[in-house]
């Protein structure tokens, strides 16, 4: 079976009440930088059928400037109910769930790299929240968006809903029509950034530096990121997180460097020819880590949310890895494999095991 579906136990939470303290995601920030973060609709009429996409940016700011603004929730409360009964857990969970980010503070003016961020087939951009905090505060400014017709909820700012049904038991071919779609809605916010920047964040005095940009993503998303490296070279370097590949984007032979990070059954060469085919493809520098002691959601927030709101401590998770080491984890192999390719880094973590992070897994 594809890695689509995502990690879901159905528990009956009778008479059971929320947690009524607030809890931060990321519980810290791994990187040194205060971030802020904007949301908007980026709706275009032209493309037929419409692409109503909703985008979330996370960027440096400074801590001077942050000091007038609040933290930003981590849902709005109309998605932290639906999140509450999609998570099964009580009523008034996750409004509880608080950011590190500020909510729209002017940026820090100095040149970031970008990253565009895409989620699981059918998971809101909302549940990468976490990690993109942590990955924008080591200097980054990261884009993620729901993809319409993909993302099972998303909320926009006029209190419009959309909803879209998944089907995580299609063979891996019936989502290549996702992923396409997918890559062209992340080159139309690359190409829409170039322009109107200025217009979604807060106190920018340049225009972004549009020219050289990454893509990571999760599970489809993951397989989105090469498919746009294929698309457009602006997209000089990607990473899959656990996710299989569909045709043709498994064949294209990407000659720009690519890192495939996956979860603990998930080697390339066990049992899912994609990623297998995938990884012999790849034509540049490459590597193919993967992490004991996880399963596929431990690159979605959605097991720290599970950790942190499931009355019973979330039991199906025991003997994995927890969700703020996880972030931490994921946040340092990012990193390092960005700063390589965007800041003149070493990537010393791709050298070989480390004994800081004993659970990562050369593969290759
Ligand atoms: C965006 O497109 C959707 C779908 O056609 C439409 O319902 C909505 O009103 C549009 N929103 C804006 C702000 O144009
Ligand atoms: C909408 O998308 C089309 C096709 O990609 C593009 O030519 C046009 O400029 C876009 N319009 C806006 C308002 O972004
Ligand atoms: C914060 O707000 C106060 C009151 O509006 C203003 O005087 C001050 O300059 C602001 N500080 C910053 C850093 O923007
Ligand atoms: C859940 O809580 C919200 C307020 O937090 C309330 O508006 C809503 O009616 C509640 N839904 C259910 C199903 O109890
Ligand atoms: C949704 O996606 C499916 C599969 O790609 C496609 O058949 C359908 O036309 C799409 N619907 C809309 C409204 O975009
Ligand atoms: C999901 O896809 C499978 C395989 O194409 C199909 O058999 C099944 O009926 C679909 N489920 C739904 C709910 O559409
Ligand atoms: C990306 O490449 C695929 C496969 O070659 C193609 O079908 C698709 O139209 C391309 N998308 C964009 C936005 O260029
Ligand atoms: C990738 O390489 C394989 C093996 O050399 C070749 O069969 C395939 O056509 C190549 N794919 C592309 C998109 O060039
Ligand atoms: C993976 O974790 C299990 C459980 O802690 C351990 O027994 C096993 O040795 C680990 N495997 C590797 C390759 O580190
Ligand atoms: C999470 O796991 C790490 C590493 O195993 C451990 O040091 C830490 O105490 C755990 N944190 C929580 C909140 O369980």
């Amino acid at each position: 079976m594809p890695l689509m579906a995502r990690f879901k136990i159905s528990l009956i939470l009778l008479g059971l009440a929320a947690l009524s303290r607030s809890i931060f995601i990321p519980p810290t920030l791994t990187g040194p930088l205060p971030i802020g973060v904007v949301s908007y609709e980026l709706n275009n009429t032209s493309i037929d059928p419409v692409r109503d996409l909703m985008v979330s940016i996370y960027y440096p700011a400074s801590e001077e400037k942050c000091k007038n603004y609040t933290l930003a929730p981590n849902f709005s409360p109309v998605f932290a109910t639906w999140t509450d009964g999609w998570l099964g857990v009580p009523n008034g969970s996750d409004a509880t769930m608080i950011q590190r980010a500020y909510d729209s503070p002017p940026i820090d003016n100095s040149q970031y790299p970008i990253l565009f961020f895409s989620p699981g087939y059918g998971n809101s951009r909302l549940f990468y929240n976490g990690a993109a905090q942590d990955i924008a505060s080591n200097g980054y400014i990261v884009v993620s968006m729901d993809h319409p017709n993909d993302t099972d909820f998303t909320v926009y700012p006029d209190g419009r809903t959309a909803s879209y049904a998944e089907n995580d038991t299609q063979p891996l071919e019936a989502y290549t029509p996702f992923m396409l779609k997918r890559a062209s809605d992340i080159i139309f916010i690359l190409d829409h950034l170039e322009e109107n920047a200025h217009k979604a964040i807060p106190g920018l005095e340049e225009p972004f530096d549009t020219s050289k940009v990454g893509v990571l993503g999760h599970s489809l998303g993951g397989a989105t990121a090469s498919q746009v490296m294929a698309n457009d070279t602006r997209f000089i370097a990607g990473i899959n997180m656990d996710g299989s590949v569909p045709p043709p984007a498994e064949t294209y032979n990407l000659t720009s460097p690519f890192l495939m990070l996956a979860s603990q059954g998930h080697g390339i060469y066990e049992g899912d020819p994609s990623w297998t085919t995938f990884w012999e493809s790849l034509a540049g520098w490459k590597h193919a880590l993967r992490v004991n002691q996880t399963v596929h959601h431990h690159y979605s927030d959605t097991l720290f949310l599970q950790l942190e709101l499931r009355p019973d401590g979330f039991p199906a998770n025991d003997g994995l890895l927890n969700g703020t080491y996880m972030f931490e984890l994921e946040s340092a192999y990012v990193v390092d494999f960005f700063d390589l390719w965007f800041k003149g880094g070493k990537g010393e973590l791709f050298e070989g095991p480390s004994a800081k992070w004993p659970e990562v897994i050369f593969d290759g």
